[in-house]
């Protein structure tokens, strides 16, 4: 870096760093570990990436602590979700151990790209994995190449821990593969592209999808899941269409630490009226609570915080989650890998 980031102030977006990582899977098998300082991939024009959408990722974050050290959050969680992600859509599994060791050295190698303690901001890490091989009949790739980058990131809504409003628009579904809406698959993001400037062209920060086959039951928001308090209960969608978000699962188990029932279910649209606190909750968007939610085809407002402020649950949460990754609160439940 020629000048010092500027690390409070950080979007969401990509800045360069020094490395990245990456393994290639030909002849059966995984190679070496090889680190790269080019930002970009030599790839055949024929690859099954680029033609038939065979490319997955996660999304994960390194924090700098209070102590000064440097913390992933739920690295083997994101290391097995990934495996799911290659499964669905018939890709290389990539072992935990190479996934470990790969996001590891990524964070070492690129460590002061992690934002000081403080700053609100953290590392964000983005594996990546494509078939390469030339195909153009409509078959998996036979080899791969899993690479690992790494970029400094804000928060994910410009707002803060500060409430915002989210949409529902029925023309809209979180799937694009039928089904594959619970992958982290290239397809299904660029098939909610409309949607997402849909929604912020009208003012939103984001849409929330009901199911796809039935409209009935809320799904999850776009970037996020969603989960409400509801008469003192966490109350989150059960869902086939949704990705299975390691932050909502961190959340569950943070609520019943606070002896808050949590209840994972249909949630019909509906009982949006009954709820007292709302979020989206991911690795980007934390836990970013909601204000008002707009039914753009019925013109139907549920206001959830009626006097603009989050409320005391999901504010709870959202601290606890905070304290753990930033090394201010004990780690009872082992979800930091420390990288030394
Ligand atoms: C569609 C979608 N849902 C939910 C999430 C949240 O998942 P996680 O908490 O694992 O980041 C994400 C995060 O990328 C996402 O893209």
């Amino acid at each position: 870096m020629e000048k010092e980031l500027d690390w409070g102030n950080l979007s969401f977006g990509y800045i360069p760093t020094d490395y990245n990582v990456r393994c290639y899977y030909r002849d059966g098998k995984w190679g070496e570990i090889e680190v790269s300082s080019s930002e970009t991939v030599d790839l055949h024009i024929a690859a099954t990436a680029l033609h038939y959408g065979q490319e997955i990722f996660e999304g994960l974050k390194a924090f700098r602590g209070k102590d000064g050290k440097v913390r992933v959050f739920r690295l083997e969680e994101n290391a097995k979700r990934i495996i799911e992600s290659a499964k669905g859509i018939k890709m290389q599994e990539i072992p935990v151990e190479l996934f470990t060791e790969m996001v590891k050295k990524v964070v070492k190698l690129n460590e002061r790209f992690v934002p000081p303690y403080g700053s609100g901001a953290s590392l964000y890490i983005r594996p990546l994995e494509i078939g390469t091989s030339a195909q153009v009949g409509v078959k998996p790739s036979k080899e791969y190449l899993f690479l690992i980058l790494v970029t400094p990131v804000g928060p994910y809504f410009k707002e803060g821990f500060k409430p915002t409003n989210i949409c529902i628009m029925r023309e809209f579904d979180r799937v694009a593969p039928k089904g594959t809406g619970r992958w982290k698959v290239g397809g299904n993001y660029a098939a909610s592209l409309e949607a997402g400037e849909k929604a912020h062209e009208l003012g939103y920060s984001a849409v929330l999808y009901l199911d796809p086959k039935e409209k009935k039951y809320l799904d999850e928001c776009g970037p996020a899941n969603f989960f409400a308090i509801k008469d003192g209960k966490y109350i989150t969608p059960a869902s086939e269409s949704i990705l299975p978000s390691i932050t909502n699962m961190s959340l569950q188990q943070l609520a019943q630490d606070l002896g808050i029932e949590v209840e994972r279910r249909h949630i019909p649209l509906e009982e949006l009226e009954t709820i007292q606190e709302a979020a989206a909750c991911g690795t980007a968007a934390v836990a970013s609570p909601i204000a008002e939610i707009h039914d753009i085809d019925t013109g139907k407002k549920y206001i959830v915080s009626k006097d603009g402020n989050p409320g005391p649950i999901t504010t709870a949460l959202y601290n606890k989650l905070r304290a753990i990754q930033l090394g201010e609160e004990e780690d009872i439940h082992n979800w930091n890998t420390i990288v030394e």
